[in-house]
Order: structure tokens, then C-alpha cells, then sequence
């Protein structure tokens, strides 16, 4: 009898460090995986590439040069990530990809951080899903998770610090609302990874990168078309906007 296994294609975005690359470690263990892992520079994400022989690897791995505020890079990426594909359709679509600058506040702000920030988190995010979509259509999965964070969310007091980075999240949360508006036949659902130890998170931070990109893969595994539009939490949990 033949056995028919099914297979599941990713594109994850921001995988040279942090929780990218261990979302990233933990779907290329599974041989039903086929990643797509885009980091600005390949050449030199040097954990990225180790993973590519690592004997845990038992899925497939592609390294695609991709800078997520660059629409030409965007494009090649596309373009890149089609011709492998030969056809088959792009099954999850994970937006990690994203900077904070330090601490800032209303009454210390600067221009060029929070113009920064909303190019990286929002303008980022919203170019590579309307560039991605053609091949997102051709699946069956169709799941775009926008990593978001409970920082984003108004219904939780988290005080005046962390402005840029809160604004840029909270517009990412609106991109995906706008999404969900216009796409219902897709399944878009902002995931916050908790408060992670990477270069973003610091060394006080709660979670191990590992167990957040564990939580999240879960989750977004797990989305139904009825999740669509939601806000989660990696361990499931839905967050108040
Ligand atoms: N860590 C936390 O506690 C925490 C909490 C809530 C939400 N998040 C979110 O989780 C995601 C991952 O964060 P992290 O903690 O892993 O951060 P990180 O360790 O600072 O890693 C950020 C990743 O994003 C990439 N990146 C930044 N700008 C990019 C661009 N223009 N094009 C392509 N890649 C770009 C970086 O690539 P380079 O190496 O090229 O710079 C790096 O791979 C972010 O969206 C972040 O906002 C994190």
C-alpha cells in the first residue's frame, strides 16, 4: 500500500537570530516540513547555515535573501520562493521579522525611531503578505501569522514606555484586521510570543527563544478559519486588542 504523507511548505521572515531561527530549528525537524527561512544576509546568519547539515534537520531548508522593507528584495524573494515551489502552494506565512528601539516615551521620541520602526514592523510585514499572496492562494492552509505582542494591545495597561515599538504593533494588529476584511478566505491571526530571551527580549526575559517558537508553531498549527482575526498568546491564549 503506498503511504501518503502530508507535506507543509513555510516562509519564515527574520530567521538569522532570535525566535525566528528557532521556529525555524524546530519545523526542519519534521520531514513534512519544506522552510523557506529569509534573513537579511545569508552569507552571514551562521546559525542559520549550520542548521542546513545539523543531523536534527530532517525536513528541507531554503536560505532566501531577504531585507523585509526593501520592495525589490521582497520581490526577488518571491520570485525565488515560486520557482522552488514549482507550482505548489505556500502553506504558512509567519511575519516574525521585526526591531524595538530602547525604552522610549512620549516625552522622549525621536522621528527617526518610530519612522523606523513602523518600516520594519508594519510597512515590513504588509509588503511581503501582499507579495506572497499569489502563492498563499494556491494552498490549502492558507495561515499568515503576523508576530505581534501584548505590548499592542490597549485593552492591557502596559504604561507610557515602549512608544515606537507599541504604535508599530498596534498598526500591524490594524494591517491584519484590514486583511482579515478583505480576505476572509484566508486565515490571518496575530500571535504574541510572550517576553522572550533574544537580543530584542534581553537576559531578564521569561521565556527561552525555544519554548516561545514551540508555543507559537502549536498555535498556528493549530488555526481554524474560525481563528481568523484573532490575537493569541503562544501558549493559545486569545489577548484583548
Ligand atoms: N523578544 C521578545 O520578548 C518579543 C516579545 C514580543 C514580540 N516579539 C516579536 O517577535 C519577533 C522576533 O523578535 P526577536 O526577539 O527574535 O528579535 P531579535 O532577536 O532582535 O531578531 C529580530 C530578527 O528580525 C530580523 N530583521 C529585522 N529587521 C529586518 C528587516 N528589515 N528585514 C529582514 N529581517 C529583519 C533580524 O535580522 P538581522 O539579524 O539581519 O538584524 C533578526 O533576524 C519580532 O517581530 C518582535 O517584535 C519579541
Amino acid at each position: 500500500m503506498p503511504t501518503h504523507t502530508q507535506t507543509y511548505t513555510w516562509l519564515v521572515t527574520g530567521t538569522s537570530r532570535g525566535i525566528g531561527l528557532e521556529i525555524v530549528k524546530l519545523l526542519v525537524a519534521s520531514p513534512v516540513n519544506t522552510v523557506f527561512a529569509a534573513c537579511r544576509n545569508p552569507s552571514s546568519a551562521t546559525s542559520l547555515k549550520t542548521l542546513k547539515y545539523a543531523a536534527t534537520t530532517k525536513g528541507t531548508l531554503h536560505l532566501i535573501k531577504m531585507d523585509v522593507t526593501d520592495e525589490a528584495s521582497v520581490q526577488q524573494a518571491r520570485d525565488e520562493v515560486e520557482d522552488i515551489l514549482d507550482g505548489q502552494g505556500l502553506d504558512y506565512l509567519f511575519n516574525n521579522a521585526g526591531v524595538a528601539v530602547k525604552d522610549d516615551r512620549p516625552s522622549t521620541m525621536n522621528a527617526d525611531d518610530l519612522t523606523s520602526t513602523i518600516l520594519a514592523n508594519v510597512v515590513g510585514p504588509a509588503l511581503v503578505t501582499r507579495t506572497f499572496i499569489p502563492l498563499i492562494e494556491r494552498s490549502q492552509r492558507k495561515v499568515i501569522a503576523n508576530v505581534s505582542t501584548a505590548l499592542a494591545s490597549i485593552g492591557t495597561d502596559y504604561g507610557p514606555q515602549h512608544l515606537s515599538y507599541s504604535i508599530s504593533k498596534i498598526a500591524l494588529n490594524m494591517l491584519t484586521y484590514k486583511q482579515v476584511k478583505e480576505r476572509p478566505d484566508l486565515c490571518a491571526v496575530l500571535v504574541d510570543p510572550g517576553w522572550v530571551k533574544t537580543d530584542m527580549g534581553g537576559s531578564a526575559a521569561t521565556l527561552e527563544a525555544s519554548e516561545s517558537a514551540a508555543g507559537m508553531v502549536r498555535v498556528v498549527i493549530g488555526v481554524t478559519p474560525e481563528d481568523t482575526g484573532k490575537f493569541i498568546d503562544y501558549t493559545g491564549k486569545e489577548i484583548p486588542w
